[in-house]
């Protein structure tokens, strides 16, 4: 078991990337505290870890109000005592939308997500990990946070912030303990972009089809990355980027 003992706090547990890391994790051995603001769907993940015999909590959380982040800060350490590992995974997709048709108002509920949101559990978790003088800590990135055009006005401005943010925490902290990478997925099939998979004219659809991979990524692909980045064997890896896309940034075809 790469990640025995180790107790790892997921956001955005509910579904997709972050459900699909909180059950893999569970199964290297990790102790999971679950978080999500969808509180329904967070309890089945629950359900399901408890049920594979693996360990875990469950904290519904938005992680845009920093009363609920710090609750779950603080629930988390009443539980466990300590927290080793961070995955920052909630976020919300902008469905594409260019500059010209985004107004404020779009653009915060984009960055309140998934910058503010990212920041303020960071923030929190950073003070156990600092005390403790060991942490790690995955974002979750994507290629919209590498290139133009990945996602929409809003998307890709937040991602773009997190593969900052992510170097930064290891500008300031690494030499206190603390590691930071980032995972920048590619096409994955999870309810974020199922709209746009259904759809054969969306320019997501016509991406994939010059992916080298030829089909959409899993969940379990950035599961899989993830404890990757989580354990030690990524021991030397900081402020890294790394691109899990099935070649989708790697090739130019025309
Ligand atoms: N699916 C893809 O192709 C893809 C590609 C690149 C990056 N990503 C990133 O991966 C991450 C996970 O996305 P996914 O595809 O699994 O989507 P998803 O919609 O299946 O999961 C996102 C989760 O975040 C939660 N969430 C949203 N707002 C929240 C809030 N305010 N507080 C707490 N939780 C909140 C949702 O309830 C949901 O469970 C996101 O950061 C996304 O930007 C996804």
């Amino acid at each position: 078991m790469k990640l025995a003992n180790q107790v790892t706090l997921i956001t955005g547990a509910a579904s997709g990337i972050g459900k699909a890391q909180a059950l893999l994790f569970a199964r290297e051995g990790a102790h999971i505290i679950a978080s999500d603001i969808q509180s329904q769907a967070l309890e089945e993940t629950v359900l399901e870890i408890k049920s594979a015999g693996g360990e875990v909590i469950g904290i519904p959380a938005d992680i845009r109000k920093e009363e609920d982040v710090k609750n779950l800060y603080v629930q988390s350490l009443k539980e466990y005592g300590k927290i080793n590992i961070l995955c920052n995974t909630a976020g919300v997709f902008d469905n594409l939308i260019p500059i010209t048709e985004t107004d404020l108002s779009l653009l915060r509920s984009i960055l309140s997500v998934n910058i503010e949101g990212t920041f303020l559990v960071t923030k929190y978790v950073l003070q156990s990990m600092l005390a403790q003088k060991h942490g790690i800590i995955v974002n979750m990135a994507s290629d919209a946070g590498l290139i133009g055009g990945g996602g929409g006005t809003a998307y890709t401005m937040s991602k773009h912030a997190i593969i900052g943010f992510t170097k930064q925490i290891n500008a300031e902290l690494g030499h206190q303990g603390i590691r930071a990478n980032a995972i920048a997925p590619g096409l994955i099939q999870t309810p974020m972009i199922q709209a746009f998979i259904s759809n054969e004219d969306s320019p997501i659809v016509k991406a994939f089809q010059k992916i080298p991979a030829q089909r959409f990524g899993h969940t379990d692909d950035i599961a899989m990355a993830s404890i990757f980045l989580a354990s030690d064997d990524s021991r030397y890896l900081y402020g890294q980027v790394l691109s899990v896309d099935g070649g989708l940034l790697s090739t130019l075809r025309f």
